[in-house]
């Protein structure tokens, strides 16, 4: 397929840039009025329109892209998008001023979701996280990760992160599975937490090893959720199996999970929505990805990350969702990066490159996907005509996306 006349090809790096961090973010390489080949589902070439070669340019299979940007597609790499029904009897109680903690302890939450999800068939599962996916890549996702945690029985991560796997079978881009069962303690286990983490440490991993059904795996460290040294105990668990930390850390209070995250080698910590000075040092010395979820303060009406000063530290930030169905019932990334621009005060370049390039290395796929470069892979999305690269963000709430391709191939859902 030969795209022309492409009114901009955004996210340009060279193919052996795999993370963009503090100020590199802004800089989002564009070339304007281009042409793009791909080839066998991979990015051959591209160049200036006034400079195409003949060969190329008397290609039969060709697209014009008049008016039109090209982007990398979104990676979205922090969701959980597996779950049996959505929550909004809980909006109403938040409306009124119940806390994200207050609606968990009334028995909402993800106990809620468990429940929910323990009485739902594989089949049922799979055909609902479908509909959400194929909603995320017509709205520009191209690679994207999946929790577990809805589960929170043997018999249900596994259930869980099966459907994910089927999904990794059925759907044209790459997908992560991350094991999280430690998200929330079963009611049973209310007053033995160290009886559930033996269940998870004893029983459930090694099947899930077995199977090799996760790539990585993610504790929620939190207040009334898993302490610091619960998380360290399933995180070097799982190193034994090869699966590295993901980690929710930092969502409603400053914890000591940034920095049992960063002792145990995570690859990246996710929401931050609370930190200090302390959280900036510790990640100073790390690989960790820090990624932010702005839908998910916006939903809940908890802060913000303080986006701007991790990226003053020079850190690598990435841009998610978070899509689930009780903090961010939404999986629109767009609508992320707009959030990241007017709310996080992100410029769009830095926003454009956390949420492509930064995403694709929190799930370290970023060597094929992210950004557009000779060799990878080519998930795109063709916008609407725009009048800049800013416009996108800047008209949140809606979508620029016009066309989808993956693997080379035009999506239609
Ligand atoms: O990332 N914080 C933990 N997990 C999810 C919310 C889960 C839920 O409320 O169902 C999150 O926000
Ligand atoms: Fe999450």
């Amino acid at each position: 397929m030969l795209i022309t006349d492409i009114k901009g090809l955004v996210g340009l790096h060279s193919k052996d840039k795999l993370v963009l961090r503090g100020s590199e973010l802004g800089h989002l390489a564009v070339l304007e009025n281009a042409w793009l080949l791909i080839e066998d589902g991979l990015i051959k070439d591209f160049g200036k329109m006034d400079s195409i070669p003949y060969h190329i340019s008397n290609l039969p299979s060709q697209v014009s892209a008049k008016g039109r940007y090209i982007f990398p597609s979104w990676c979205d790499s922090h969701t959980h998008i597996v779950f049996a029904a959505s929550r909004e009897e809980e909006f109403a109680m938040k409306i009124q001023g119940k806390s994200y903690e207050e609606i968990a302890a009334a028995g909402g939450g993800i106990l809620n979701s468990a429940n929910k999800l323990q009485k739902a068939s594989e089949d049922e599962l799979f055909e609902s996280a479908s509909v959400r996916l194929k909603q995320m890549i017509l709205l520009g996702t191209g690679a994207v990760e999946i929790k577990s945690g809805y589960g929170l029985t043997t018999e249900s991560e596994i259930k869980m992160l099966r459907v994910i796997r089927r999904l990794k079978d059925q759907f044209p881009i790459p997908i992560k599975a991350t094991f999280l069962a430690a998200h929330a303690y079963p009611a049973e286990f209310k007053n033995n937490h160290q009886g559930y983490i033996d269940l998870i440490i004893n029983e459930m991993l090694p099947q899930i090893a077995e199977e090799k059904l996760a790539d990585y795996i993610d504790v929620f460290c939190e207040k009334g959720f898993f302490s610091v040294e619960e998380t360290d105990q399933v995180l070097k668990a799982g190193a034994k199996y090869g699966l590295k930390p993901k980690v929710h850390a930092n969502q409603l209070s400053v914890s000591g999970a940034i920095a049992v995250s960063v002792q145990n080698r995570a690859i990246s910590v996710d929401h931050l929505e609370e930190s200090d000075e302390e959280t900036i040092e510790t990640l100073r010395n790390a690989d960790a990805i820090v990624t932010l979820l702005p839908s998910c303060s916006f939903y809940l009406g908890i802060p913000f990350a303080d986006a701007k000063s991790f990226i003053k530290a020079d850190l690598p930030v990435a841009l998610a969702t978070d899509y689930n169905p009780g903090s961010t019932p939404s999986g629109n990334m767009n609508f992320v990066v707009s959030l990241a621009c007017i709310k996080m005060k992100m410029l769009p370049e830095q926003a454009i490159n956390a949420a492509t390039l930064n995403g694709a290395a929190a799930m370290e796929i970023s060597e094929d996907y992210g950004s557009i470069a000779v060799g990878k892979r080519a998930n795109l999305f063709i916008t609407k005509p725009m009048s800049s690269i800013a416009y996108l963000p800047y008209s949140f709430g809606e979508t620029q996306i016009e066309t989808v391709i993956l693997n080379g191939e035009i999506y239609n859902g």
